[in-house]
């Protein structure tokens, strides 16, 4: 550690006051530190050590997070068009946007709520028009959590938000397909895609893409159902469920996120879903708690998401550590990094720090990715013993 750096850290400590040390700093060049007593010079030593120490842990926590096999099961693409990318579409697609510098687009991503957040994410994807622009969109997200050793995706896809935009259904999916294909080649990543139904539009709108969607079948995993949650409960979309079903999709939908526990059972009883996106709120109903934990129905939290759409304050205060304690199927994702501060090593990162998660549950967020995936079981298996090979390899080294 630099003197520098530990002078300023020091100089916050409760143990000195202004008083108990002199820092000189020679034309910026060192640092020298007087101590005016050995008992003083002891506590300086003890205050070292410490914080040595406990950088040394965040180290070794960020180097374990780094290198643990992930799976991200709730993304959204059009959510990790990155403000540098979105400038360089609108100006290649003759888009006009309201904005004049990537800074001030970042600037603009400070929201209230769920529905603040969709304004501006719905207005960021105006600049998608040709495959070429989906696969660049999808290939950068690929290329970047392929850095941060993910090792399968399942995304989802609004093919609404472009096709009520004059975008044909083929260009969208395409354009994703596509680089889902190159990274599997390249990085020997997996992936699913997953079509989500907006649910602030109509049951007759999510059928008819529903019936755009069938000659692509073969690319397709599965139907999900996002955007604003209160006031659109799961139920209207029941039908569309069931057809999605009797084509052999899977199905998973947001709920609990700002909506009510209501919206999960219906989630689970008039979907059918296998998965719960978000799902937060599921903790003020110890029955529904009950049922989830017992069926082990996995909920894809996003937690850099849920502080930035205000769901929680703080990340101190998100209930992700106590839905694990529960024996909830509890897992790590990113939502919309692009407009939510990080991907994955972000949000595992921000949520060990926040909740002081240890390696243990860390490991057991990561292995429930895979557990959770649409994945044959002999690749989850795998999966989850390369994950249980790192923990071995972690508890000899330490
Ligand atoms: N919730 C609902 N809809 C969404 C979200 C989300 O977090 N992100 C993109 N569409
Ligand atoms: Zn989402």
């Amino acid at each position: 550690m630099k003197l520098t750096e530990l002078v300023s850290r020091l100089s916050c400590s409760s143990h000195y006051t202004i008083w108990e040390y002199i820092v000189k700093q020679k034309k910026g060049t060192s640092f020298a530190l007087y101590l005016r007593s050995s008992s003083m010079i002891k506590r300086f030593r003890d205050d070292v050590s410490q914080i040595q120490a406990s950088k040394q842990e965040r180290q070794m926590i960020e180097e374990f997070i780094k290198t643990l096999p992930k799976a991200e099961l709730h993304l959204h693409i059009e959510g990790s068009l990155e403000p540098e990318l979105m400038f360089e579409l609108s100006s290649r697609n003759k888009v006009d946007m309201p904005f004049v510098s990537v800074e001030e687009v970042r600037a603009a991503y400070e929201f209230s709520d769920l529905q603040s957040f969709l304004d501006i994410f719905y207005a960021g994807a105006g600049v998608l028009l040709q495959t070429q622009d989906f696969f660049d969109l999808t290939w950068a997200y690929l290329e970047k959590v392929n850095r941060e050793n993910v090792r399968h995706v399942e995304i989802f896809f609004d093919p609404q938000t472009h096709t009520d935009r004059g975008v044909p259904f083929r260009t969208v999916i395409t354009g994703i397909h596509k680089a889902l294909e190159e990274a599997r080649e390249e990085f020997g990543m997996t992936s699913y895609l997953i079509l989500c139904f907006l649910r602030h539009l109509s049951e007759k709108a999510a059928f008819a893409t529903l019936e755009e969607a069938l000659p692509f079948r073969g690319w397709i995993e599965g139907v999900g159902l996002d955007s604003s949650e209160v006031g659109f409960p799961p139920e209207i979309f029941e039908r569309v469920f069931t057809k999605a079903e009797e084509e052999g999709l899977r199905k998973v939908a947001h709920a609990g996120e700002e909506g009510p526990p209501e919206y999960i059972w219906q989630a689970l009883d008039s979907l059918g879903v296998s998965r719960i996106d978000h799902g937060v709120r599921c903790m003020e109903d110890q029955k529904l708690v009950k049922r989830l934990v017992k069926e082990q129905i996995p909920l894809t939290v996003c937690p850099l998401s849920n502080i930035k759409l205000k769901v929680f304050d703080r990340m101190e205060e998100h209930n992700l550590k106590k839905m694990l304690d529960a024996g909830l199927c509890v897992t790590i994702n990113s939502d919309d990094p692009a407009y939510f501060g990080g991907y994955m090593n972000e949000n595992f990162l921000a949520t060990q720090k926040g909740l002081n998660l240890s390696l243990e549950d860390l490991a057991e967020i990561a292995k429930n990715g895979f557990r959770a995936s649409f994945l044959p079981q002999e690749d989850i298996d795998s999966h989850l013993q390369s994950i249980d090979d790192m923990l071995a390899m972690q508890s000899t080294s330490g």
